[in-house]
């Protein structure tokens, strides 16, 4: 018997409390590290978890100790009702975050403030326009951008998303710590990662030596580390004076998976205890067919590996993630 308390802990002790909710797979970017070429195939609208399941299923979560809640895409914001899940899940009384893309954000300002959200996580790879158009190959920069803005006057909490890309953008580094100088935000530069069918090298990641040598040359002693948050996953700093920080996160080369307090649940319904994990446990299925769902949650997480989904080395082990979602199918 797998249940032995109404907490989610794995097999490592590890107590989980934060569920990651991929509202759709469908998105109104394409970004070239997140989504295959060819694009991803549409699929019946049946496979997909409707408002009541979602919200179903959260409850669910919930009463298992679950204290956050994140909604992630694709896009969430596209997902036809989402003000109207956001709603439910405020009232389940637990943290919620959203992080998005940032182009519709201004038509969903009210009901996200209304909903109590007041932290919001918007990507956003370049500070040029051109640029931005190649890597999502879609015009929306000064849209997103504005969003932006308007986020910072709104929320009490905007962290910025960049994947860090040798040749693509590691160029603009310094333009976004500098951006941090008049702007209370905290930049998170994300280390490139490998997902089905985005043509990952080791050879395109930014090394944190790399980014070292570019910040002293840039900032010397005017660097100040920050402490961390016990689960969080960025190395945090700032420069002296400026309202914002910035921040790493190293997945692969320094991965967290020590203190992971994470669970995902994809748009269609199934469980994924970790990012890079093929592992799946589909639970809307069996919640449409009326079974009970809990020993389902407490099966896959008691299977949870210690690090990474079982991959040792990601050069390597490629026959295992590439056996993963891509990632605009996971949610981030
Ligand atoms: N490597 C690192 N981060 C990625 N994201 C999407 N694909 C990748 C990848 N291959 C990021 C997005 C978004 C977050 C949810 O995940 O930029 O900010
Ligand atoms: Fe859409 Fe985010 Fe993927 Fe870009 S990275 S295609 S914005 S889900």
């Amino acid at each position: 018997m797998i249940r032995q308390s109404n907490h989610i802990t794995d097999a490592f002790g590890r107590k989980h409390d934060y569920l990651r909710i991929s509202l759709t797979d469908r998105c109104n970017l394409r970004c070239t590290y997140c989504m295959p070429e060819e694009g991803v195939a549409l699929r019946s609208k049946n496979e997909f978890m409707t408002s009541e399941e979602v919200i179903q299923i959260a409850s669910a979560f919930v009463s298992l100790g679950i204290k956050k809640i994140r909604l992630t895409g694709g896009e969430p914001l596209i997902k036809k009702d989402f003000n109207n899940i956001l709603h439910q899940l405020s009232r389940l009384g637990v943290e919620i975050s959203i992080t998005t893309n940032g182009i519709l954000l201004h038509k969903h300002f009210d009901s996200i403030l209304e909903a109590g959200v007041t932290k919001i996580n918007i990507s956003l790879d370049t500070l040029k326009r051109q640029k931005f158009n190649l890597i999502t190959r879609r015009d929306y920069f000064d849209l997103v951008y504005e969003n932006i803005q308007n986020s910072l006057l709104i929320f009490d909490e905007v962290k910025l998303n960049v994947v860090l890309i040798k040749g693509k953008n590691d160029n603009e580094l310094i333009d976004f710590i500098d951006f941090t100088k008049e702007n209370k935000v905290n930049i998170r530069f994300i280390e490139y990662m490998p997902f089905d069918g985005n043509n990952w090298r080791k050879e395109l990641t930014v090394t944190q030596s790399e980014i070292n040598n570019i910040l002293q040359l840039n900032y010397g002693n005017k660097i100040v580390k920050l402490l961390d948050d016990n689960h969080s996953t960025s190395r945090n700093f700032k420069i002296e004076k400026h309202l914002g920080t910035f921040g790493f996160i190293n997945t692969i080369t320094n991965p967290f998976c020590d203190s992971c307090n994470r669970i995902r649940l994809t748009a269609d319904g199934k469980l994924k205890n970790c990012l890079f994990s093929s592992n799946e446990m589909n639970l809307l299925y069996p919640l449409r067919s009326g079974k009970d769902i809990i020993p389902l949650i407490f099966k896959n997480i008691n299977e949870k590996f210690r690090n990474h989904g079982g991959i040792n080395s990601f050069e390597k082990d490629s026959h295992i993630y590439n056996k993963n979602r891509t990632m605009i199918a996971i949610g981030g």
